[in-house]
């Protein structure tokens, strides 16, 4: 046997010898003769016939109806009978193989070769190398035959764990001189992965037109099948010899797989008689966003075959599960933002999603309503869907989202009932502690848990008030989740509480304890903070009181207990903690122009406005309106040179959402930013101070941090829009707003920015890539 070719089109092997000339050995004899691959390429067939047509067709060099001299002659052997005659094909050949034989084949199944072999051969012979092209056609038969059959398709190789390398090398280019590209793959993989992808479609294909075949009016059915039963069934044309051993050879994999199907069919069969909408939509919904994930997938990988052909690039199983679960939640999540400096100008009108703290509050207030709530606008995030899904576990009817539609069926103060399972709020710090309030005054326990980063953050801030309150609250030790909450046996009581924190999320949480009980609870504040609970409890109808802070305070809120909420209808208002990375994007982009629409002003949250005025920022708010008890505004942003400022304390609680962007917007500046008192942002969803400094620093910025906050040199000069930031790989330590900051960033940047571990950019902001890609960036 001749080894590799090298340069020259000299043949690589003297002869192949192909064993059934079928739709997938014709394709292949034809394609290896056509490349030149050896000096003659051999068939094997049963049918005369067959080998008559591929003497015709000039698929093949030479033809055998003599198993024993056909074997006599070949350097490699690839089987490409149907699956159930391996084992008689290989003991026939055995007897008469040259001793450096190489075998392969092209089955679709590649535990039963590897049995098949074992069965014939006595132990596994080092030379056979299992493959698998994926690529043919439901045609069968020689004359359907094509010599392009595999071009630019993938072929899975599975050597076992005595193979030899060498001859893996040959398999490997006999199939790249098809035109293929080669993967490897472990046998058990490669069965399981094709039960799901292969076996189990054609199986229900082939069910589907039988069953319909059977049916009395059949010819009806056959005659106005419309195009989706075409598409749908074009493989049932398929060859059923082949089928047949095929599914017989794989049944294990094809058992589980066909098991998990029927439970899913068995599901939709319920929610069709029970006219279960939300149940098919959102399976539905989650099969289309899943398919076009593939279609992506699919895509990019005819763009790039070449490159995925090598192991080390191509797309790991983990990657494409993952790949599927994201789009399956309906986000737009992405591994890692791939940002390249802004060339075009930042212009256009945008609206920015629903408000994430105002979302929350619509689905936990709805809830504990009597009679129905409508919500538009809502934040398709994950953060709000997360609420959304814990109060469908207590038993509450809610519809939705639907294009920011969320109809929600209020069970009353009294009305949720126990969750199965613990309630999982994802990395949602406001739905943990919002809802410990709200569950402290259940009759039953709750238990609380969340992501890794959730899981890091502290409750104590929460559990020693309602504890005060008489709750049952439990963290971890240190104070972290998972947390368990429920009522003691004498239930709460009303306090008086002064927060040592400006923080609303503990003011929602003591306030939603306090619709359950007699007297009234009040909540001293250090500093303003957002006051979403208070407006919309008042939309409920509920009143709430105000009242003279104590020296040093700033407001006290109360609340008397057991009123009852009042269904209501919120439109929420774009997010002003979304709408930030775009007004930070237009303030340091040259020649930026961008309008944003229906942003929430409320008072408490403007704190990035103020801010960024105070550095010299061009913003103006148009056509100020009040929506649902919010103040609304479309907000128009120019670029401007900034100037580094001192940031006001009293600003802190009114922006803390928004400083990540407040330190990109502070490096473009002329001259020094320097904020104090905000230690709060060490303990968000990430470390904000710190992990901001981390980016910031690698992308040339200078700074130096300090356990309350930060002082950053920024780099603009008046009257310049020249790039401040160096390109780089920056970590976004799955936080959404460290994420999002670094990628607006890239407007003043020299090269291009890559965000790792951005996944939560949907926690707050599904739709960031495609808003900021339609004003002119270019983040993929
Ligand atoms: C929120 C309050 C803020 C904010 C968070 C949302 C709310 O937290 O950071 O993203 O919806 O009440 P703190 O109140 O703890 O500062």
């Amino acid at each position: 046997m001749q080894q590799e070719s090298g340069q020259s089109n000299a043949p690589v092997v003297d002869t192949v010898l192909v064993i059934g000339l079928g739709l997938i050995g014709g394709s292949l004899a034809w394609a290896l003769r056509h490349a030149g691959f050896a000096r003659t390429v051999m068939g094997v067939s049963r049918q005369p016939a067959t080998l008559k047509t591929a003497l015709e067709m000039g698929v093949v060099d030479a033809v055998e109806t003599d198993f024993a001299k056909a074997a006599e002659q070949a350097d490699v052997i690839v089987l490409c009978t149907p699956l159930g005659a391996y084992e008689t094909v290989f003991k026939r050949l055995k007897p008469h193989l040259k001793t450096d034989v190489i075998l392969t084949d092209a089955g679709s199944v590649k535990g039963s070769v590897v049995k098949a072999a074992k069965a014939a051969f006595g132990e596994l012979p080092q030379r056979l190398v299992p493959g698998h092209p994926i690529a043919g056609s439901e045609r069968s038969g020689v004359a359907a035959a094509n010599y392009k059959l595999y071009r630019d398709h993938a072929v899975l190789l599975t050597p076992h764990d005595n193979g030899c390398e060498a001859a893996y090398n040959v398999v490997s280019s006999m199939w790249e001189a098809t035109g293929a590209y080669v993967q490897s793959l472990d046998i058990e993989h490669h069965d399981q992965v094709l039960a799901a992808t292969s076996h189990l479609p054609h199986l229900i294909a082939f069910s589907l037109v039988d069953t319909l075949a059977g049916e009395p009016d059949n010819r009806e059915i056959f005659e106005y099948a419309a195009g989706g039963f075409r598409d749908f069934t074009r493989i049932a044309a398929s060859d059923p010899v082949m089928w047949h051993d095929i599914l017989l050879q794989n049944a294990g994999a094809i058992l589980t797989t066909l098991d998990h199907f029927s439970e899913g069919l068995s599901e939709f069969r319920e929610a069709i008689k029970n006219r279960d909408s939300d149940f098919i939509l959102k399976h539905f919904g989650r099969a289309k966003a899943a398919r076009d994930y593939f279609s992506q997938v699919l895509d990019q990988r005819d763009q790039n075959k070449k490159r995925l052909a090598s192991a080390s690039q191509s797309i790991t199983r983990d990657e494409v599960m993952a790949g599927i679960e994201s789009v399956c939640r309906q986000d737009k999540r992405v591994k890692q933002l791939t940002v390249n400096p802004c060339e075009k100008k930042l212009v256009g009108k945008i609206r920015v999603p629903g408000d994430k703290s105002i979302s929350h509050r619509s689905i936990m207030l709805g809830a504990l309503a009597e009679g129905t709530t409508r919500v538009s606008g809502f934040l398709e995030g994950e953060d709000s869907l997360a609420t959304l899904k814990a109060f469908q576990a207590m038993g509450v009817s809610i519809k939705g989202p639907r294009d920011g539609e969320v109809v929600i069926e209020g069970v009353g103060l009294h009305g949720l009932k126990p969750s199965d399972e613990p309630l999982d709020l994802g990395n949602s710090g406001t739905s943990m502690r919002l809802m410990a309030g709200l569950l402290a005054g259940q009759r039953f326990v709750s238990t609380l848990i969340g992501d890794e980063s959730l899981s890091k953050r502290p409750m104590a801030r929460v559990a020693k008030p309602l504890s005060q309150m008489g709750a049952a609250v439990e963290t971890q030790e240190g104070g972290t989740p998972p947390m368990k909450v429920g009522p003691n046996e004498a239930g709460l009581e009303a306090i008086d509480y002064t927060m040592p924190m400006a923080s609303a999320q503990v003011k929602s949480s003591l306030m939603l304890a306090g619709l359950y009980v007699s007297g009234t609870t009040w909540v001293e504040e250090p500093a303003p903070t957002r006051d979403h609970t208070e407006r919309m409890l008042r939309g409920f109808g509920v009143e709430v009181l105000e009242s003279e802070p104590t020296a040093g305070g700033f407001k006290r809120v109360g609340l008397e207990g057991g009123q009852t909420l009042k269904a209501t209808d919120i439109d929420v208002p774009g997010d002003i903690s979304s709408a930030t990375f775009i007004m930070v994007a237009a303030s340091i982009a040259p020649q930026a122009d961008v309008m944003l629409c229906h942003v929430g002003i409320n008072p408490t949250r403007v704190g990035v406005i103020n801010i960024l005025k105070a550095m010299g920022a061009s913003i103006v708010l148009e056509n100020e309106r009040v929506v649902g008890g919010e103040p609304v505004a479309d907000i128009r942003v120019r670029s401007t040179q900034l100037s580094g400022i001192e940031i006001p304390q009293d600003q802190i609680p009114l922006a803390i959402d928004e400083f990540p962007a407040l330190f990109v917007a502070a490096a473009c500046a002329q001259g020094e930013t320097v904020l104090r008192g905000a230690e709060e942002l060490r303990v968000k969803e990430s470390d904000r101070i710190e992990a901001m400094a981390q980016g910031l620093l690698t992308l040339g910025i200078e700074l130096s941090t300090t356990p309350d906050g930060i002082v950053i040199q920024g780099k603009g000069a008046a009257g310049h829009a020249e790039p401040v930031f160096k390109g780089g790989v920056v970590e976004s330590f799955g936080d959404h707003r460290i994420a999002m900051s670094f990628a607006i960033a890239s407007v003043r940047a020299t090269d291009t920015i890559v965000v790792k571990d951005s996944d939560n950019v949907a926690t707050s902001f599904p739709n960031f890539v495609a808003l900021a890609n339609e004003l002119g960036m270019e983040i993929s």
